[in-house]
């Protein structure tokens, strides 16, 4: 008996079919490592929930790591704001931190309004969120950024960027901007993740959106998941028959969280089995019977936040099918104009549950969610 090598709702151990991401995150590490120069804009991985966004960008950090740079580590949305919860990191990770640094990092807290001054100042946070405090608080951050890569390079990996407050946001991405013209030789980096509304929240904050690349993270390719699934088994000595991998990969959909859940289950209905053993593709069926309720419970918790306008055209699409779907056939199964799905597709795409395709479509952006609404239906 072993115990399970996957990793559903975990980090993943390794990131097959993101080599695109990673030769481009080399290239730039590149740059941060070897050149010591400045990567000057800020890279955003963007994907619905449980593509795989935290795990890459933990590779990326690791990655950073073994080039020898420093790195900080946040996720967004937390209290003290962004830049606080960076400049907070920073002083606690960097053990060589000289004064510059303590300093640099003082003037910031002072700048973003520390509690107790705040209130001896008066408004300071309120004041924080205009557009010309933060382009004092970027002038005080940039300071800490010159200051933090004196000695090495520093990598700054934001998870869950959607969720940052504005102030901060627009901190950062004024700190970068004027780092860009004024402090190429800045080595530093900003690697962010977040969720498919990432571009449109971020742009509603900043105006300059180019200082921003965005990327969108998609399924993985056939391979990819193959890797996924057989690699951590083989690792341990078990093999997957070649039917049990096609029934598998029918199952995932090419979804980073589903390969998982099917891998797991798979692996826990074989009998978490030792060295030697083949998975068959009965241990498969038994699987994917227990990680429906997994996946289940994670479409549930979507659909329950839906208002019954938006739930009415998600059940339309479903019933069309899995695939991307024309707005004149959705809004005809509702027996409504094409106007009148305005609304509840602005909401389900902020949601993160449908997204455009081409040519107008619209579509699920979660692999199995429209199968999960016809059985609700039903
Ligand atoms: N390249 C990959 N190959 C196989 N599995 C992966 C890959 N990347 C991530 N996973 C797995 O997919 C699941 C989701 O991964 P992760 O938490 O990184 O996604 P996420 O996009 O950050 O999700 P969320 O939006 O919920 O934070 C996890 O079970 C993880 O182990
Ligand atoms: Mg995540």
């Amino acid at each position: 008996m072993q115990p399970s090598p996957y990793t559903p709702g975990e980090i993943a151990r390794a990131v097959p079919g993101r080599a695109h991401q990673l030769a481009e995150l080399d290239e730039r590490l590149s740059v941060l490592v070897d050149l010591r120069r400045l990567v000057g804009r800020i890279r955003v991985d963007h994907a619905a929930r449980g593509f795989g966004k935290t795990s890459l960008l933990r590779e990326y950090q690791r990655r950073a790591v073994l080039r020898g740079a420093n790195t900080v580590w946040v996720t967004a949305g937390e209290t003290p704001g962004l830049i606080r919860q960076i400049v907070d990191e920073l002083q606690r990770n960097d053990d060589t931190a000289g004064t510059a640094l303590r300093d640099r990092v003082d003037s910031v807290r002072l700048s973003l309004g520390v509690p107790g001054i705040a209130t001896a100042t008066g408004t300071f946070r309120a004041a924080a969120q205009d557009d010309e405090s933060a382009v004092t608080g970027a002038r005080a951050f940039e300071d800490v950024i010159r200051a933090a890569t004196a000695e090495r390079p520093l990598v700054i990996l934001v998870d869950e960027i959607q969720s940052a407050d504005a102030a901060g946001l627009r901190t950062l991405v004024y700190a970068w901007q004027h780092l860009q013209a004024e402090g190429a030789d800045v080595p530093a980096a900003v690697f962010a993740a977040g969720l498919l509304n990432a571009p449109e929240t971020i742009a509603e904050v900043v105006t300059f959106s180019e200082r921003l690349a965005y990327r969108p993270l998609g399924p993985l390719h056939r391979d990819a998941e193959e890797i996924a699934l057989v690699g951590p088994a083989r690792l341990l000595g078990v093999q997957w028959s070649p039917e049990a991998v096609d029934r598998a990969l029918t199952i995932a959909q090419g979804y980073p969280y589903s390969v998982q859940l099917i891998a797991d289950a798979t692996w826990t209905a074989a009998g978490r089995p030792d060295p030697g053993t083949i998975i068959d593709v009965r241990s498969v069926e038994l699987g994917q019977h227990s990680m429906q309720a997994d996946l289940d419970a994670l479409f549930r918790a979507r659909w329950s936040a839906c208002s019954n306008s938006e739930r009415r055209m998600l059940t339309a699409m479903a019933e069309l099918g899995d695939g991307p779907q024309s707005r004149s056939s959705i809004a005809a199964a509702l027996e409504t104009g094409t106007n009148q799905l305005s609304t509840p597709r602005a909401r389900l795409i902020d949601k993160g549950l449908v997204q455009p395709a081409d040519r107008g479509m619209l579509e699920f952006t979660i692999p199995g969610f429209a199968a999960f609404i016809r059985a609700e239906q039903s």
